[in-house]
């Protein structure tokens, strides 16, 4: 399948590359502006954030470090298990550190609610967390962003790190996912 074939399986582009870059260094001047004079340690929750976290990394001006940490709650469907597994715990200790957790969607809130709470533990100075999407909609857990790119509806959505089965992540742009590909 290459990207044109991709196209045609996506109903409609939500948010174009364009959108997405503007908003991105929005959201960097706006961190860079907040961590003024410190050195914020991105986290990225891999394996949905990792352009966003590319993207918006290159718009944050003060020092910054970056880590990774990679989670799984969905498996190959479309609504989380509930069951959060971490697949790959961060390099570093987050002890004393301004840590902003990298996000690519807050949907149901099950990752994040379970993930703050074990940063949390960890004694970070701060735990922030910047979502590029947002589904309010889906909360289940009482949860919110400190920075939001978009608020979307509760459509599925793939595309600039997101994914439906461990495709699409390569679009440049977000697209809604037409449901014939998941409902078959
Ligand atoms: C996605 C996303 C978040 C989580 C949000 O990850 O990256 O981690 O779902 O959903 P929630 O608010 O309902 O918990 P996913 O499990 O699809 O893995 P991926 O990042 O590897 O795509």
């Amino acid at each position: 399948m290459n990207v044109s074939e991709m196209r045609e399986d996506i109903d409609h582009i939500l948010i174009s590359e364009e959108e997405l870059q503007k908003r991105v260094a929005e959201l960097g001047a706006q961190i860079s502006a907040d961590y003024a004079g410190k050195c914020p340690l991105l986290v990225s929750v891999l394996r949905g954030s990792f352009i966003f976290m590319a993207d918006l990394a290159r718009q944050v001006q003060p020092f910054c470090q970056v880590d990774f940490m990679a989670v799984s709650s969905y498996g190959s469907g479309t609504v989380s298990s509930g069951q959060v597994n971490i697949v790959k715990d961060l390099t570093d200790s987050i002890e004393g550190k301004d840590v902003i957790v990298v996000e690519d969607i807050l949907d149901s809130g099950n990752t994040l609610s379970y993930l703050f709470q074990l940063l949390k533990a960890r004694n970070p100075a701060s735990l922030k967390l910047c979502a590029l999407l947002d589904k309010p909609s889906r909360r289940t857990k009482p949860i919110t962003a400190d920075y939001v790119g978009f608020e979307v509806p509760d459509k599925f959505v793939v595309g600039y790190g997101l994914d439906y089965d461990e495709l699409y992540r390569n679009l440049p742009y977000i697209g809604v996912l037409k449901p014939r590909v998941y409902e078959k």
